[in-house]
């Protein structure tokens, strides 16, 4: 979603913002612009489209200054057109502001503007934060104390006056924003990797936290404007990991740090001697477990998939019920919720409004709280109380890849954590332990196959514009995300289906030619997979599997075989989405696709 970017500090702002707006171009974009406080005011730049456009404006009109305010913009309230794109000003030209989040009062507002003969020059609901806040007197972070309890909904905004040219102020309701503190330079934005370059040294701020930016530091206040203590954090993070690093793309770049992800989220987690899981590593209170008689999985997107997968681990492995739901569905069906449900949010970003919308509701409920999550501090971070990182590092393509698998290992590990705790362990445990050490060599495998099996699997889909991707069991979730993988980055329509239920509808679909793409590693339950392979191929289907090598039955089956090194069932999941990430991949590539910013997508869905 929108991306925030502010600057206030001794060198020119405007190269600062426009760095700083393209590490925040993975949020997804569709207009962007940038407000630089100089000696003739308050300069606006703004560009319809990438941000290439707005670069070409900026080096074509010089804005001179060391304060100022930028932002990619995710069009919600009216069309991306350059009137719409962001800062917004107030009438006077002295108040800009940037936006992200949605007003929910925008109608009333708007209509009480007009009606004191505001002209308003946007369709959208940032323009009235600026006129709100031009109409107030007095210092900037009095007047946004006043504005704020006017203004209902989700927003972190940036805003700059000509009354204090010096100082940005920033505040929040919702989507995230951090500040930095550089070496005489503040910044704030709405995440870290718009900040790295500067400096590791971040404050997240809180929901209402209203903070004060000038070059001598930073300032917090709550929204009543009182001093409040916010802790300077300083990041593991550093800017090269957040860089692509020889490769074509952050995607690919993240589908090859899987194994690195992955050893470093599995090694986080086990006890020294490396043979059993460290379950105090995970923060949870063991008395609050052990009265815990079912789970509750809430999550969105690729991260739902990680929870069905997750949903076997935990029933099969800790014997507990385990219920998955879209955080967007949970959060308005009044769940039954108690104490005795363990429910786990599980987020790439942690700043998925919906998941944390889950959450909070299972706080209210006196539910035991966690979160795996890849972000530390962000917002699902702090709500929970006991929380999982995964390690796979900054995630910049919006296909989320390693995110995915670090999940997987997460919900392994928690599912072995729970099993501990009701005192089901036994010697197979030290054997899976053993098995996730090896998983990193198993996904090198995977990684390793001949780009030209791809070439001939990225023939197979786009001979039609749809396919269907079919799993069992724990594999049915890798089938949908194979799927989600190559709608989001090819356009291409992919449905993932149970291979059993194929006969009730989806195989209606099939004919001469049709795409099938098969998850069929060796499980008790492949012979059945097999079975509907049959089916469709006796209607014409191209079917491309992925399995263990040499796998029986297949080779007279499959037009293609993509193989995958033969794992313990419970990691299957883990080394077959790999071929699915490098097929849906290679299928962008071969359309001539924005891999790493598809169109329409956000990486982080801040609000609703
Ligand atoms: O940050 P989150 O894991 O909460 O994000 C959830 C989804 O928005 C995300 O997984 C989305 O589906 C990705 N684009 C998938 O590739």
């Amino acid at each position: 979603m929108c991306g925030i970017i502010g600057y206030v500090g001794t060198h020119q702002a405007v190269p600062i913002l426009l760095e700083g707006l393209r590490r925040l171009e993975y949020r997804g974009y569709d207009s962007a612009g940038l407000a630089v406080a100089g000696h003739a005011g308050i300069q606006i730049l703004r560009a319809e489209g990438k941000l290439v456009n707005l670069e070409e404006k900026a080096y074509g009109t010089p804005l001179p200054g060391v304060v100022g305010i930028g932002h990619t913009r995710w069009a919600t309230h009216g069309a991306p057109t350059e009137a719409n794109a962001h800062p917004q000003v107030d009438a006077t030209g002295t108040v800009a502001v940037v936006h992200n989040g949605i007003l929910e009062n925008y109608a009333a507002l708007r209509a009480e503007l007009r009606s004191a003969g505001v002209e308003l020059s946007s369709d959208t609901d940032t323009e009235l934060i600026a006129h709100l806040l031009g109409r107030e007197e007095g210092p900037l972070l009095e007047r946004v104390v006043r504005v704020l309890p006017r203004l209902e909904g989700q927003y972190a905004v940036v805003a700059m006056s000509t009354n204090a040219p010096d100082e940005l102020v920033a505040f929040r309701q919702g989507p995230p924003l951090v500040v930095g503190a550089g070496d005489g330079e503040m910044l704030v934005a709405s995440d870290v990797t718009a900040l790295l370059s500067r400096t590791r040294r971040v404050i997240f701020l809180e929901h209402g936290d209203i903070a004060r930016l000038g070059r001598g530091g930073i300032t917090v206040f709550d929204a009543g404007g009182h001093p409040v203590d916010r802790p300077i954090e300083t990041l593991d993070w550093d800017a090269a990991r957040a860089e692509k690093g020889g490769y074509r793309h952050f995607m690919l770049k993240e589908i090859h740090e899987q194994p690195d992800a992955v050893r470093n989220t599995v090694l986080a987690y086990l006890d020294a001697e490396r043979r059993g899981i460290n379950i105090e590593g995970f923060g949870f209170d063991p008395h609050r477990l052990e009265k815990i008689r079912r789970v509750q999985l809430v999550a969105c997107g690729t991260s739902w998939h990680a929870c069905l997968v997750g949903k076997f681990y935990i029933e099969r492995l800790a014997r507990l019920p385990v219920d998955v739901d879209y955080a967007s569905e949970y959060r308005y069906r009044d769940p039954l919720l108690g104490h005795e449900t363990l429910v786990i949010g599980v987020t790439q970003s942690g700043e998925t409004a919906d998941t944390l919308a889950a959450m909070e509701l299972g706080r209210r409920a006196g539910a035991p709280l966690a979160t795996v999550c890849n972000v530390r501090s962000s917002s699902a971070w702090r709500l929970a109380e006991a929380r999982l990182l995964t390690q796979a590092g900054p995630e910049i393509g919006v296909a989320s890849t390693k995110a995915f698998t670090t999940q997987l290992v997460a919900l392994l590990l928690t599912a072995l954590a729970l099993r501990r705790v009701r005192g089901l362990d036994d010697a197979r445990d030290g054997e899976l332990v053993a098995q996730l050490q090896r998983l990193p060599l198993a996904l090198e495998e995977a990684l390793g196959v001949p780009d030209e099996l791809y070439r001939r699997g990225v023939d197979l889909i786009t001979a039609s514009a749809d396919s269907l991707y079919l799993g069992r069991g724990m594999l049915y979730p890798i089938a949908l995300e194979g799927a989600l993988k190559l709608k989001e980055i090819s356009y291409l329509h992919a449905e993932g289906y149970p291979g059993g239920e194929m006969k009730h509808g989806p195989i209606a679909l099939v004919d001469d030619g049709f795409p099938v793409v098969a998850v069929a590693p060796r499980t008790p339950a492949r012979e059945k997979l097999l079975g509907n392979l049959r089916e469709v191929r006796a209607r014409g289907a191209a079917i491309l599997a992925v399995a263990e090598a040499g796998a029986a039955g297949l080779d007279e089956l499959a037009d293609l075989i993509v193989p995958v090194p033969d794992v313990d069932p419970l990691l299957q999941p883990l080394v077959t989405v790999v071929p699915l990430q490098l097929l849906a991949y290679n299928v962008a590539v071969e359309l001539g696709l924005d891999v790493d910013q598809p169109r329409n997508l956000a990486k982080s869905v801040t609000v609703e």
